[in-house]
């Protein structure tokens, strides 16, 4: 048994992860867990204190605050979130910290989102209802609620990583034409084959698109890139879909954009803020279907990230590569 002095402790900043998750890491290691929820900041920092290792559980802000609460023993963290837009990626480098992440394992759950949210916008699920629920449901015109069809659509994709091509795996079945995609490094050829996609410039994403799919991380690239003019490009007919992070999209344009019917849907999984208020003017659009960031939550997908996220952390206190290194 080893000498309780020279257990490593680890912070968990979630009291709701698995309990076989939180038994993997107890097994070697002191777990500190904070209890509050929704989690609160200040227990976070004042439990950082002395900690090895963060099991980063939320997508609170991770920086030279909590490094500096934390202490310069503090030797691996480890979120539980593919996306790490949250976290000072820099400051980490610079103190030499090695960060995990939980990718891949969230691709199935999240594009299968994605294709409910482009069927939902393209076939008008959420204007359909509510033309239920104000008694306007007419059975007698031909042309009533027409939507988009899928079928020989032109899919577009801005970002083609794991989850824009668990998407194109699931459009095979909907004898779409072609797959576009628009990238920073152009894919393997081997992947542009199993999904006939061609890369193409940001501008031609925009005009030809009949369905355009967001699966691209929040950077300062990406950041607002779907605005006023990106939108005005695009063309009626579009059906937009964001399964990656609200600030890729300028919300206000958006909101432009389906109001004056500028593109004809949108499907959303991520706004900002989040959470959205119900008054938000998004809430009023019926040409926009918006879930609260559902993408990974299925228990199988989340307790895999937990899982995930835990080997990193046991791995990077002890010097060896992690199982998903964000860097
Ligand atoms: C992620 O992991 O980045 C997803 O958006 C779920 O939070």
């Amino acid at each position: 048994m080893p000498n309780t002095e020279e257990r490593l402790k680890i912070l968990v900043t979630h009291p709701e992860v698995p309990k076989d998750v939180l038994d993997l890491m107890s097994r070697g290691c002191d777990l500190i867990i904070c209890h509050s929820l929704p989690p609160s900041r200040a227990e976070i920092l004042e439990k950082s204190k002395g900690v090895d290792g963060m099991f980063w559980a939320s997508h609170e802000a991770l920086n030279a605050e909590v490094l500096d609460a934390a202490g310069p023993q503090l030797k691996a963290i480890s979120t539980m979130s593919a996306g790490i837009d949250f976290v000072d990626v820099p400051e980490l480098k610079k103190r030499k910290i090695p960060l995990g992440h939980t990718p891949t394992v969230l691709n199935s759950a999240v594009a299968d989102l994605a294709i409910g949210l482009m069927i939902a916008a393209a076939r008008r699920f959420h204007e359909g209802r509510l033309k239920i629920e104000n008694s306007t449901w007419e059975n007698f015109h031909i042309n009533w609620m027409w939507g988009q069809d899928i079928r020989d659509a032109t899919v577009g994709f801005y970002g083609f990583g794991g989850i824009g091509q668990e998407i194109a795996k699931r459009l095979a079945g909907f004898d779409i034409d072609r797959i576009i995609y628009s990238t920073r490094r152009r894919v393997a050829t081997d992947i542009e084959k199993e999904f006939s996609a061609s890369k193409v410039t940001f501008d031609e994403l925009l005009t030809k698109s009949d369905i355009l799919f967001v699966a691209a991380p929040l950077t300062e690239e990406t950041a607002g890139i779907f605005n006023a003019a990106a939108f005005e490009k695009m063309k009626k007919k579009a059906i937009f879909v964001n399964v990656a992070r609200g600030g890729i999209v300028n919300q206000e344009d958006l909101y432009d954009a389906l109001k004056t019917n500028k593109i004809f849907a949108a499907g959303l999984d991520v706004v900002t803020p989040e959470p959205l208020s119900k008054n938000d003017p998004l809430m009023c659009l019926p040409n926009l279907v918006i879930v609260p960031h559902l993408g990974s939550a299925t228990e199988r997908t989340r307790t895999d990230m937990a899982t995930i996220a835990a080997h990193n952390v046991l791995r990077g206190m002890a010097g060896e590569p992690m199982f998903a290194p964000a860097y």
